[in-house]
């Protein structure tokens, strides 16, 4: 496997990359039934998609508003009107459960004397909560949200946090998504990055492509 060399600091996307998303609808599969991956998919489409919006509009509110705001679209679209489920779903949420393999990646990533950090369209609030439910805030250096910025991803100021975080030149640094906008917006702005491609989706046709692809993050520390 072709290997990355001079990475000193390894920064995540937190939802999809570090997080399971699809864990929280699944455990309401029983109420949702055969509209839960469906319903889970609209939920995170819209959800990114307010976060685009919102940035092109000036119009920021903080990424749990964002959260909320496309849980209301998911459930009306399916003509779900029950507040005592929406609420279960955002604790769901709120708590969330980070992927199988993250804990032990980390840890290796930590033991070969690597940084680690996190940056994320969440509040801060959100990471907070996410990494102690995971129980990987042991492992992680630094928790960084666009919240100060009021802006999302992909725009470049979000990714420049880092640069600003790290004395570090952009060819140390290695982003690692599974949101393959993420990705270019990172490849864009001039990391060294890695697609976690979970779910083997078609690449983007955009202009700035990953420079090593991943099935999970179980792989990371082989490349660096
Ligand atoms: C994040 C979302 C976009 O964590 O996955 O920033």
């Amino acid at each position: 496997m072709e290997k990355l060399k001079d990475i000193k600091l390894c920064v995540f996307d937190a939802y999809g990359t570090l997080f399971d998303i699809n864990s929280v609808t699944k455990q309401y599969c029983e109420e949702l039934g055969d509209i839960a991956e469906p319903f889970s998919n609209l939920w995170r489409s819209k959800q990114l998609e307010y976060s685009w919006l919102r940035s092109l509009m000036n119009r920021y509110e903080d990424f749990w508003c964002v959260t909320e705001a496309s849980l209301d679209y998911a459930l009306d679209y399916f003509n779900i009107k029950n507040e005592f489920f929406k609420i279960n779903l955002l604790k769901a949420y709120e708590n969330i459960n980070c992927y199988e393999e993250v804990p032990t990646t980390l840890s290796k990533l930590n033991e070969r004397g690597l940084l680690t950090a996190i940056l994320s369209n969440a509040s801060p609030s959100m990471l907070h909560m996410a990494i102690k439910n995971s129980k990987i805030d042991c492992h992680i250096d630094s928790c960084l949200s666009v919240d100060n910025l009021k802006i999302y991803k992909p725009h470049p100021t979000v990714y420049s946090l880092i640069s600003e975080k790290y004395d570090l030149n952009k060819n140390e640094i290695l982003f690692v998504s599974s949101n393959s906008w993420d990705v270019a917006g990172a490849k864009s702005f001039g990391f060294n990055v890695s697609w976690i491609n979970r779910f083997n989706n078609k690449k983007e046709v955009l202009p700035f492509e990953c420079d090593i692809e991943l099935k999970s993050l179980m792989d990371l520390p082989n490349i660096l």
